[in-house]
């Protein structure tokens, strides 16, 4: 491994590290009156998760000139609301599913009203952390806020996840199925760029639109990556239940294309994001870089 490269993986460590901290210290402020609650949220936002949409927020900011301490509060938000969606797309009436980051999932921990009444408090909690906090100017705060509300809502991952359910058992085309995807996970995956990235409201138009490139490559990547590991691997090392998909009849990159197709496509996704990323000089794409390589060849 080169110098540049172990330099690499401190930063990502460390800046990883000081992320749970963050996330933790901002729970315990922010726990309410009843202490259910506060243990249901807590379940499902600490301890477990890669926390790469948070990596993706630092590595976007890196590339455009800031500071991890500056976009603290915007990685944790969207965490948040990472977490929240997570909650709620397990419960019985969605995925109903059983198993979590390696635990029980929050329904099955904490019953269903609880489960979701911490995915509502953990939404509105990514809002409060963003609102109230003082990195960065207001203007860049207001931006970050309606990227995430925009890919979450009705024209993002609830639309994502709304057409997910209505297609359980039926037929879908590749199109429609990318739209999906697009929608239920690459929007947030995105959101996670541009609130990176809008921490500097100089960038040139051709970095903004290499950066948008990148995400959208990279948000269709992970789901197709999801929709293989379904399949390939095993519900000990996913940390969640494998085969669900099919056990569910869901339209996923595999049912349709199969195996070897939705790999293809992983590749070309992954060259893609490499090359959008180019727009970046050397040094500050680097984190970027490596979280191509994490999340194309994730594991779990
Ligand atoms: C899983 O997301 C759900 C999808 C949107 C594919 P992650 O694989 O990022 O889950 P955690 O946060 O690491 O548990
Ligand atoms: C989850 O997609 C997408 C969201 C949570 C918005 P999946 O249903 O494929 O995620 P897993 O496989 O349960 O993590
Ligand atoms: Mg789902
Ligand atoms: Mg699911
Ligand atoms: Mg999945």
């Amino acid at each position: 491994m080169t110098a540049a490269q172990t330099h690499q993986l401190s930063w990502f460590d460390e800046t990883r590290a000081g992320l749970e901290l963050a996330l933790a210290s901002k729970l315990e402020q922010y726990k309410g009156p009843s202490a259910v609650l506060n243990d249901a949220m807590e379940y499902a936002l600490l301890d477990g998760g890669k926390r790469l949409r948070a990596m993706l927020v630092f590595s976007a900011g890196h590339a455009v000139g800031t500071s991890v301490n500056d976009l603290t509060d915007a990685a944790c938000a969207i965490e948040a609301m990472h977490a929240y969606s997570l909650v709620h797309d397990d419960l019985p009436s969605m995925d109903n599913d059983v198993l979590r980051r390696g635990k029980p999932t929050c329904h099955v921990k904490f019953g269903e009203a609880f489960a979701l009444l911490a995915g509502d408090a953990l939404q509105t909690a990514a809002f409060q952390w963003l609102a109230e906090s003082v990195q960065g100017s207001v203007h860049v705060r207001m931006q970050q806020i309606a990227a995430l509300a925009g890919a979450s809502g009705l024209q993002g991952m609830a639309a994502g996840q709304a057409i997910d359910l209505a297609h359980v058992g039926k037929p879908m085309d590749l199109d429609a199925l990318e739209h999906m995807h697009a929608r239920k996970t690459g929007d947030l995956i995105k959101a996670s760029v541009r609130m990176g990235y809008a921490s500097n409201p100089g960038l040139s138009a051709v970095e903004k639109n290499g950066l948008e490139a990148y995400a959208h490559c990279l948000g269709l990547a992970y789901q197709v990556i999801d929709d293989i590991l379904d399949v390939e691997s095993t519900s000990d090392v996913l940390g969640k239940t494998s085969g669900k998909d099919a056990l569910n009849n869901k339209p996923t990159m595999v049912s349709l294309m199969g195996l070897g197709e939705a790999k293809a496509l992983l590749a070309r996704l992954r060259e893609q994001a490499f090359t959008a990323c180019e727009v970046i000089a050397a040094p500050r794409r680097a984190p970027l870089e490596t979280l191509v390589e994490l999340i194309t060849n994730r594991k779990s």
